[in-house]
């Protein structure tokens, strides 16, 4: 069976001593409950190394928001997977719409990055979403179709296997205007059939589809009550061990 997963993603938010602060208060309210789900958290670079020395990884995964493109070398400024991986952390996001939006990544480098991860036993939460436009020109399933193809299907089934996909309609990132329950299953719905049709029913069964954009406490329950919507990428929430915690518990 999928996993059920919650993951945080902290962006470009807090300083090294407040994710340290913040990764501890959810790694202590994670041992008081029975959590449902696997629960993770993607930090900034400069707080991975840190982050790793506080929390237990039985109960808390520890993720990077994005990897270089290239293994080594004369890429200043840039982070490699095996950097990455030597941290401690397990995961790594891919393809967020904020690196495609605004620092031009490509399906091309995407590919690059995915195999790079995979190949530092990394698993990459890979996003996939429309934005507003598209949606309104019924183009959505499209877009999102055409990011799966372009940026996983030159996987073998087996690496394939080792992804998860999060759905995060750039509309709904940030703005406080969710996907409905239903228009989250459509689409997480559609994007399973994609899978399955590329690499067959059992690999499609077993992939994680995680939905993001403005998911919070009070709409979780709902949007993780839909049968193909496995979980939620968590932006904002994600910022306060409360509200994170409100999310992990709706499973
Ligand atoms: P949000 O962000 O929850 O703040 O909308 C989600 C994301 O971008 O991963």
């Amino acid at each position: 069976m999928r996993k059920k997963i919650v993951a945080g993603n902290w962006k470009m938010n807090t300083t090294l001593p407040e994710g340290v602060k913040l990764a501890k208060e959810v790694n202590e309210a994670l041992a008081g409950v029975n959590a449902k789900c696997d629960v993770i958290i993607c930090v900034p670079f400069t707080h991975l190394a840190s982050v790793n020395n506080v929390i237990d990884a039985n109960k808390l995964g520890l993720g990077a928001e994005n990897c270089a493109d290239h293994k080594s070398g004369a890429y200043t400024g840039e982070i490699s997977a095996p950097m990455v991986a030597s941290t401690g952390a397990k995961y790594v996001i891919l393809g967020h719409s904020e690196r495609r939006q605004y620092y031009g990544e490509t399906a091309e480098t995407l590919r690059a990055k995915v195999a790079l991860a995979l190949e530092n036993g990394l698993t990459p939460i890979f996003c996939i979403g429309e934005v507003l436009e598209e949606r309104e020109n019924n183009k959505h399933f499209d877009v999102v179709k055409a990011q799966i193809e372009e940026g996983l299907f030159n996987l073998s089934a087996e690496d394939f296997g080792k992804i998860i996909l999060a759905y995060e309609p750039v509309w709904a990132i940030g703005t406080g205007k969710t996907a409905t329950d239903d228009q989250a299953q459509e689409m997480h719905h559609f994007i399973r059939s994609v899978v399955e049709g590329k690499y067959g029913k059992e690999v499609a069964e077993n992939t994680s589809i995680l939905y993001g954009g403005s998911c919070k406490p009070s709409n979780a329950k709902a949007l993780f009550a839909k049968p193909d919507v496995d979980g939620g990428l968590i932006g904002g929430a994600a910022l306060e061990a409360e509200s994170f915690m409100g999310i992990v518990t709706a499973f």
